[in-house]
């Protein structure tokens, strides 16, 4: 039961962009939302209240926002609606960046936040609800971890988990440390505390959530102990643990040990490696080498010789030759990755590399980056061919978007794999239970094959835990 508030009744939508950590803010924001009495919608015009969750890694997400939210100016409200305008507010990296030059540029937006202080949204809505005008707030530093908020998951067996936010690293094409800060890590007991409560409330998957997991505790510690996190998340008894990202510099040998070790930590791992020429990597300020890199990788698979792995890569930093581009090819080649999200680079105001001149016309660079996606796919195309006749646990999802008596899950790898809805189921019983799925297809972006005999109960929910 609500007692009433501002909020009673009011519909909100939320639209996010960006990472996997905007993404989580967002489930704070509907939370806070909904505890307050609101109710989520699916469609902008259904809206009272609209909050864009921002993102400006690179340039194409920061013309998107302002697009979407000129274009919200003349959509009309939503009918039956108690308001007499929709309130607009933008949060996340943009919101942090820009401040008041958003409402300056976009005079029909009443509220902006930054990634430090998204508790303070529902006061924002709340004074522009009262006075109407604008409300601008952000804030240069975080007080709080946005954990504290309450949360409406998108799936109620799968949860991020922050255990640290902002980053150090300030490579050189980078705006994220400018937009989420100064890298703070979580309390360990808060982290555990919080995957326990996971974990009773029947969360089946946990992806652990930083710019750089690999250097967390550095600031808490006085060393690095993601380790130690990994191994007290897998105390908790989750069924699949995962996290991201990893900076290939604090990779350290304990942890590629967890993959050998750790129950619950799924074999596949996002390393990215942004190039694979020495130069570049120096001029990016990524403070590892070419030969470092694949020495991780080494290590990784005698370790785990099946782990997949991912990577990104950013195609045409300036100043990169075809003889550096051509190093970055050899090694997509050599990793043999699963999944390589590729990007072409994107100048950013404010970050050192933004100031470099690069001579290289604008199609050679997009030359490149075709050739590196067609590359990329024919090697992911090859490396789901491993699993062509296994048995693989599918931790599933929902309906295929492309057919919906088709079951879509996870597996171990990341895999997406799809599979027929066993006569006499349905998605709505299955969607968060894992099965077992034979694989007798292998594309590039995903697996399929038929549910196995014996899925059901899965065979981990039944060792006891
Ligand atoms: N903290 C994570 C994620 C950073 S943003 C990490 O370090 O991996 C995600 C990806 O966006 C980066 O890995 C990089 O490949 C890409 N990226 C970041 N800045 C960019 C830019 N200016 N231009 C193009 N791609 C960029
Ligand atoms: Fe950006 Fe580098 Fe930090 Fe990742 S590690 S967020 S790429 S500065
Ligand atoms: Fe984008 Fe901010 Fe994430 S800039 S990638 S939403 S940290």
């Amino acid at each position: 039961m609500h007692t009433h508030t501002p909020f009673t009744n009011l519909a909100f939508c939320i639209r996010t962009f960006g990472c996997q950590m905007n993404k989580h803010d967002s489930e704070r924001v509907a939370g806070m939302l909904e505890g307050l009495g609101a109710l989520p919608v699916d469609a902008i015009e259904d809206a009272d209240l609209v909050v864009f969750m921002t993102c400006c890694v690179r340039e194409a997400a920061d013309t998107r926002l302002y697009g979407q939210v000129a274009s919200l100016k003349n959509t009309p409200l939503r009918a039956g609606t108690p308001l007499s305008k929709r309130v607009v507010a933008v949060g996340g990296c943009i919101g942090q960046r820009d401040g008041q030059k958003l409402v300056d540029e976009l005079p029909h937006l009443d509220v902006v936040f930054g990634t430090h202080n998204l508790g303070s949204l529902p006061r924002l809505f709340e004074e522009a609800l009262d006075e109407g005008g604008h409300h601008v707030e952000v804030l240069d530093a975080g007080s709080s971890f946005a954990s504290e908020l309450p949360t409406a998951r998108e799936h109620a067996w799968a949860a991020w988990l922050p255990i640290a936010q902002g980053c150090n690293n300030f490579c050189s094409y980078c705006i994220v440390p400018y937009v989420r800060g100064r890298e703070k890590s979580r309390p360990l007991e808060d982290i555990v505390a919080e995957a326990e409560g996971y974990v009773a409330a029947g969360v089946k998957e946990i992806t652990l959530l930083g710019q750089n997991v690999n250097s967390y505790g550095r600031d808490l510690y006085g060393s690095p102990r993601f380790a130690a996190v990994l191994d007290a998340l897998d105390a908790t008894g989750i069924e699949r643990l995962r996290f991201a990202t990893s900076h290939p510099k604090d990779l350290t040998d304990e942890v590629i040990g967890r993959f050998g070790t750790l129950r619950s930590l799924m074999p596949a791992l996002h390393l990215p490696v942004q190039s694979g020429s020495d130069a570049v990597l120096a001029a990016m300020n990524r403070r590892y080498t070419r030969a470092h890199y694949l020495e991780l990788v080494r290590k990784l698979r005698d370790v785990l010789p099946e782990i997949a792995l991912s990577t990104d890569i950013i195609v045409g930093f300036p100043g990169e030759t075809a003889k550096d581009f051509e190093d970055t090819y050899r090694l997509v080649d050599e990793v043999g990755y699963h999944q390589v999200f590729t990007f072409i680079y994107s100048k950013r105001e404010g970050t050192p590399a933004a100031s470099v001149d690069d001579p290289t016309p604008r199609d050679v660079i997009q030359g490149r980056f075709d050739r590196l996606v067609d590359f990329v796919q024919k090697r992911a195309f090859e490396a789901n061919q491993a699993d062509l006749g296994s048995t693989v646990d599918v931790l599933v999802e929902g309906a295929s978007k492309r057919d919906a008596g088709l079951l879509a899950g996870k597996s171990p790898k990341n895999q997406t794999v799809h599979a027929p809805l066993p006569e006499g189921t349905s998605i709505e019983e299955l969607a968060g239970t894992t099965v077992r799925v034979r694989i007798d297809e292998a594309k590039t972006w995903y697996l399929a094959g038929e549910v196995a005999e014996g899925s059901e109960p899965p065979a981990e929910a039944a060792d006891g835990r």
